[in-house]
């Protein structure tokens, strides 16, 4: 795979795919512009080098057409306030307007293109899509490491018709902590994994099997498990479908030797509400009208210890409904744990970095990924059409065809 650092920027016209899908609240405020800042590197290189830089992204899921409340200006706002410099925002992403207004940039020029999912040809990965995107540029770089796991016209296919390709910083950078953690990991290498379903998960717990020396598991889904070993879990959630999933998995675990972990107590309560009745309690007693909602103090004690002589340690999903206080202990706990263990800590998923943001601990992770569906993706051991398009990218020079 190609870098940006390895490529004549200077002069040309750079496409960088990026990931300004950013939260925005009812006014269309951008509430949280880290996958913003996670583009600086890249921006600021190709700004740099002297390129003229067009940037692409998507904004949520706009069925092909304009959707006034998905308009990246807010996006291109933000950019110009954070780099102190003017982010002109195109019309569109495609067509002679655009075409016109990529053609006055000069060198270090800043544009950013309307949302790609305005067009039905960037989830379809149409051929001709992807053919105008490239058009646009002398070089493409996808720095779009959350978007990686789609194979979408930005992403994969223009690769094909881009003269040169390449990954940005921030895409180059998760990769290559996803492959520390999971190509020759120092051991043992413990995965937590959390959240609310097993479903969403099934395909990375099996997969962490054939890698992992320590497997830890809360949040909801831990329910299922439980639910599996024959413990009665009271109006917990469960995936009743899963049960035998969990067995499976239980089961493997115990023939590979790897140590599996569930929670031995919780902090319970009579409803998921921020004012609900709540107690802690063994395992072996969740009362039948009640649920949990985290993992207990018990729980957090033991799951610090199994990490404690971890030298790497992957994180996906929150141990409890940690967005209400009265169920943010065990997460906390986790921040903790892991954050201050001696091991090369990597977290992924929107859930996880949103409970250690709260946790004022970002700086004390060794890597936190910007992808939630793609981390994923890595975890269950899939190539990511993005990156797979990169490694067969042409190595200089026009595509054929
Ligand atoms: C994300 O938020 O995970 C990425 O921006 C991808 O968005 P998508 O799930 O709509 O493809």
């Amino acid at each position: 795979m190609k870098r940006i650092q390895d490529v004549d920027l200077s002069g040309k016209r750079v496409l960088v795919r990026v990931d300004f899908n950013v939260p925005l609240n009812a006014d269309g405020r951008i509430t949280d512009d880290g996958r913003i800042r996670a583009a600086l590197p890249t921006l600021r290189l190709a700004m740099d080098a002297g390129a003229r830089v067009i940037i692409a992204s998507h904004m949520g899921r706009p069925k092909g057409k304009p959707v006034p409340e998905l308009s990246l200006a807010p996006a291109a706002r933000r950019l110009s306030e954070i780099l102190g410099r003017q982010v002109r925002m195109a019309p569109d992403c495609v067509g002679d307007a655009v075409q016109s207004m990529a053609g006055r940039m000069g060198p270090g020029d800043l544009l950013l293109l309307e949302n790609l999912r305005f067009h039905a040809g960037e989830t379809g990965n149409d051929a001709d899509f992807a053919r105008a995107l490239a058009a646009l540029c002398d070089v493409y770089v996808n720095d779009a490491f959350a978007c990686s796991h789609r194979a979408h016209a930005s992403v994969a296919g223009v690769v094909e018709f881009a003269p040169v390709s390449a990954a940005g910083i921030l895409l180059a950078r998760e990769m290559d902590y996803f492959n520390r953690a999971f190509t020759d990991p120092r051991r043992p290498l413990a995965a937590v994994v959390g959240g609310a379903k097993v479903s969403t998960k099934l395909g990375a717990l099996k997969r962490m099997l054939e890698r992992v020396d320590k497997l830890i598991i809360g949040g909801a889904m831990a329910n299922t498990f439980l639910k599996a070993r024959g413990v009665a879990v009271g109006a917990s959630r469960v995936e009743d479908d899963l049960l035998d999933d969990a067995r499976e998995i239980m089961a493997a675990a115990g023939e590979k030797g790897v140590r599996l972990y569930l929670p031995v107590d919780a902090v319970v309560a009579d409803r998921l509400a921020p004012d609900a009745a709540t107690r802690i309690v063994p395992a072996q007693e969740i009362p039948a009208q009640w649920l949990a909602a985290d993992i207990g103090p018990a729980t957090a004690r033991l799951y610090a210890a199994a990490l404690s002589d971890a030298r790497t340690i992957i994180w996906n999903g929150p141990m409890g409904a940690f967005e209400m206080d009265a169920f943010s202990r065990g997460t906390m706990a986790m921040v903790e744990a892991i954050s201050g263990a001696h091991a090369l800590s990597i977290a992924g998923g929107g859930d996880t970095s949103a409970a250690i943001a709260m946790a004022h601990a970002a700086d004390l992770f060794s890597y936190i990924s910007t992808g939630g569906g793609a981390f994923l993706e890595l975890m269950e051991g899939k190539r990511l059409p993005g990156v797979t398009a990169l490694e067969a990218a042409p190595a200089g020079g026009p595509a054929l065809g």
